[in-house]
């Protein structure tokens, strides 16, 4: 199993290296994060192996590194100064902020996902449609009250019919299922549901904007920090970071403010289009080629969190991957949705590539694949540039869920256009773009094979870095039960939470008691009771979930509660000797590749040779030399930060001139001769 909850792989990347919150001796600051040690080295790997598969696999791409600020107009011209927002609202009551597209979301899954196998939450959901609408001016009002009021109603005619087919389901009776697909009225029923679906699809898409005002006004929404209902009206946010170049000390909003004004980029996809013409030009490139870059983007988000899946200052891996127009596709050719197809397929290989470790069987590469899906995006979800775009997305643990790890959009000829001049008026009004006054540069390129001059069109795969090390930790983390506990430990362990269970229900009712009285409570009895709720489920799943029992220990509920101090040492201790956690990555991602271990370190001999063994390595990999613990403790560190391999040097080795090389996932352990070594383990870390 990989991760179960982020906070498992937080937890890890704080204590071991990976990562850790930034300007943490001021407090931090929200959401920005700094790479440690081992974080560094990971998020290195991930982007070598990135620039491998992008760049130097392919025979039509090259790499760029543009500048990180870049002409204020790029921004206006792409079209980010004026739409790169998201809306925002306030709650009045808690004053906390939040997008206002996230909590509508959250609210509209909040009724949907409850149980959509009840007819009653279907109505529940199709009624709360109906009350946003009724908050709707005219004539979205009407129309929208319509079309709610007609799903419902076909709903209603349907679910009988949903019913059975449920019950034939579940009882696996295929002929009955057939016979009932067949009747004229179940046709019927799915046919007025499918266009009642449809439509209600449709409105809500064209009125998305107006649906999620109207949701706060229809009072559906409440704030997940206080639980008010009061927002304040939904507002643009621009997420660009402003700065400025040169000494400015005029007012915001004034010419020379405006004049001297930059933006830390967003993307770092228009980099790469302001140098389609340089690159094109200095290498002659013949489209279709290709563009990738990896660099810093910023983006001042208004809900960032999750650890480091949303944050302000992030990573990117881009390809602009330049093509022809469709009307120049010659026959034999690829045309935009085949070219599209390809870079999808291509990443997604990508990312089940280096997700999987070389030890996985089949069933754990099912598995793996099960958590990666490619997803096409709705006609409603398309950014104003794309004509499609496929998402690759990650099951992330916990409340995240499927997350979007990665974007692979058909940009048309929109952004090369948007900064081109002299482009034809037909071709304007069909990308809804004004003419470009401000640029000295056409983007076209003369095509010799079809002898015409076009502005190519792009495919963009676009992938995040530091998302990327979160999906990899996340699938890469296990913990393993290594020794089999004991009924009677399993036993100690259970009568220890009942303990505590019954120490924190007085604390619950103490605290409640200080409430009633206006008194400040010593613990916060909702936390508390959260915290055993958590306990209660870890030890009924004993022994399998002896994994989680940490973690339901590091609760925030948990704190201060003294026998949860008392117990935590001894089973700390215990379920270190039960469990390991290991993190399955691909070696090539893996940020130490070797350890190298002396079986005794009073032995000069044993240590002089394990040093020498380093240094030979440490020259083509990361290597490090440990002799700070017994070799079993030693193991376990590597194991937890995903070292594939590991070497010990004994006496053996003196005589014969052979070490143990033990595996990282199997633990299964061989004698190699030391002149071998590097035979064996190149191509076992697949660099
Ligand atoms: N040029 C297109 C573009 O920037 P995007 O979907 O906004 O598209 C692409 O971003 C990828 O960048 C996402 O799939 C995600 O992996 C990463 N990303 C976007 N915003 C992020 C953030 N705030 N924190 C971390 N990664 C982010």
């Amino acid at each position: 199993m990989p991760a179960k909850s982020l906070e498992q792989v937080r937890n890890l990347c704080m204590r071991r290296g990976f990562v850790f919150p930034g300007s943490a001796a001021y407090g931090g600051v929200a959401s920005f994060w700094d790479y440690g040690p081992l974080g560094v080295e990971l998020l290195n790997n991930v982007k070598k192996a990135w620039w491998q598969d992008a760049v130097y696999a392919r025979d039509d791409m090259d790499g760029l590194d543009a500048a990180v600020l870049m002409s204020r107009k790029v921004w206006q011209h792409s079209g980010h100064e004026a739409t790169f927002s998201d809306p925002m609202v306030d709650c009045k009551k808690c004053r906390s902020r939040f997008r206002a597209d996230d909590l509508v979301g959250a609210w509209v899954s909040s009724v949907r996902d409850e149980d959509m196998l009840t007819s009653e939450t279907w109505s529940k959901h199709f009624k709360a449609h109906e009350r946003v609408c009724q908050a709707m001016p005219e004539p979205a009002r009407s129309q929208g009250v319509a079309v709610m009021r007609e799903i419902l109603a076909a709903h209603e005619a349907w679910w009988p019919l949903g019913k059975l087919f449920l019950k034939f389901d579940a009882s696996g009776d295929e002929s009955a299922k057939r016979e009932m697909v067949a009747d004229s009225d179940t046709v019927k029923a799915n046919q007025r549901l499918k266009a009642a679906t449809d439509a209600h699809h449709k409105f809500i898409t064209e009125n998305a904007v107006a649906f999620t005002a109207a949701s706060f006004t229809a009072c559906e929404v409440t704030c997940p920090k206080c639980g008010s209902n009061e927002f304040t009206e939904p507002r643009q946010f621009n997420l660009m970071f402003q700065s400025h170049v040169g000494p400015v000390s005029a007012a915001a909003g004034t010419d020379e403010e405006a004049a001297a004004r930059v933006y830390l980029r967003p993307e770092t996809a228009q980099g790469i289009f302001m140098n389609f013409a340089h690159v094109q030009r200095s290498l002659a490139r013949k489209v279709p080629f290709g563009i990738a870059q990896i660099g810093k983007a910023f983006r001042n988000e208004i809900t960032p969190g999750n650890f480091i899946f949303r944050t302000r200052e992030f990573e990117q891996m881009e390809i602009e991957f330049f093509i022809k127009p469709p009307q120049f596709v010659a026959e034999g050719e690829k045309n935009d949705e085949q070219w599209h197809e390809e870079w999808v397929q291509q990443r997604y290989r990508w990312w089940l590539r280096y997700a999987t470790p070389p030890s996985a069987g089949n069933e754990d590469m099912e598995r793996i694949a099960a958590r990666f899906r490619k997803r096409a995006q709705a006609a409603d979800e398309l950014a104003h540039y794309a004509k499609a775009t496929t998402d690759i997305e990650y099951l992330f643990p916990g409340a995240l869920g499927w997350g979007e790890i990665e974007g692979v959009a058909n940009r048309t000829d929109f952004d090369l256009s948007a900064h081109s001049k002299d482009v034809p008026e037909e071709d304007l009004k069909r990308l809804k773009l004004e003419a470009n006054k401000d640029s000295n540069e056409k983007f076209d390129y003369f095509d010799p094979d079809a002898k015409a001059r076009y502005i190519p069109w792009v495919i963009e795969p676009s992938a995040g870095a530091t998302r990327a090390v979160l999906t990899f930790l996340c699938e890469a983390y296990h913990e393993e039960l290594v020794k089999e506990p004991t009924k009677q430990e399993i036993d100690q362990i259970k009568s220890d939470a009942a303990m505590i269970r019954k120490n924190a229900e007085k604390k619950i009712k103490d605290a409640r008691k200080d409430i009633e009285a206006g008194k400040e409570p010593k613990h916060q009895p909702d936390k508390v009771e959260a915290f055993l709720n958590q306990l209660d489920d870890v030890v009924s799943r004993l022994p399998a979930s002896l994994d989680e029992v940490l973690l339901a220990l590091d609760h925030e509920g948990a704190q201060n509660l003294e026998p949860v101090k008392k117990f935590r040492p001894p089973t700390e201790k215990f379920i270190e000797e039960c469990t390991r956690t290991v993190l399955r990555l691909h070696p090539a991602l893996a940020p130490i590749k070797l350890a190298v271990f002396p079986l005794k370190k009073n032995k000069p001999e044993i240590v002089e040779l394990a040093k020498s063994i380093k240094q030979k390595f440490q020259k083509h990999f990361r290597t490090v030399y440990d002799d700070s613990a017994g070799i079993g403790r030693l193991y376990r560190r590597q194991d937890e930060i995903g070292t594939p391999f590991c070497i010990t040097v004994d006496f053996e080795s003196l005589e014969d001139g052979t070490v143990t090389v033990r595996e990282r996932d199997s633990m299964a352990q061989e004698r190699v001769a030391i002149d071998e070594l590097h035979d064996y383990l190149l191509p076992r870390l697949e660099l």
